[in-house]
């Protein structure tokens, strides 16, 4: 096993939607140790296969509850509010405050193409959140309001080249 190359911001994969699958093979089932592999080797707390370059909806998770490993990933309900600093791999440096859930249930299926429907709170149901937005081509600098994505904050330049 390795690390995959984490594609960054502005590749235009990472603004496609991801499609569903109909069920894990050997295939994915390759792809998903690599992701894990990936998320690990960058300190990461979560991973979605497009941001490797892979338009399917897989993602990988690991915050406070364990690793988590989902496919088809859908959020069915939804509890609180609140902000929440968050990084991303593939926006390097730059940190954005984004209001997203404090709690959720999550259909999903599992590497055994069960499918499950569990509930997150915490970090986790933070990072679950960011993951599937990934996986509708959406990242936290769309969270940013429109003056902020004209005028980069200072130490942010760098990002944007
Ligand atoms: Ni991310």
């Amino acid at each position: 096993m390795g690390s995959l190359h984490i594609r960054t911001y502005p590749d235009p994969l990472l603004r496609k939607k991801s499609r569903e699958l109909l069920q894990v093979t050997d295939e994915e089932k390759e792809l998903i140790g690599y992701m894990v592999e990936t998320m690990y080797a960058n300190r990461g707390v979560g991973l979605a296969a497009p941001q490797v370059g892979v338009a399917k909806r897989i993602i990988v998770v690991d915050a406070q509850t364990g690793l988590l490993k989902m496919i088809n990933p859908r959020m069915v309900s939804a509890k609180g509010m609140s902000s929440l600093e968050e990084g991303c791999l593939s926006v390097p440096g730059r940190l954005v405050e984004v209001r997203r859930a404090e709690e959720i249930s999550v259909s999903f299926m599992d590497m055994d193409n069960k499918e499950s429907l569990k509930s997150f709170k915490g970090l986790t149901a933070k990072v679950i959140q960011h993951e599937i937005d990934h996986l509708d081509g959406k990242l936290i600098l769309d969270y940013l309001p429109w003056y902020r994505r004209l005028l980069p904050k200072r130490g942010d330049v760098k990002c944007l080249q």
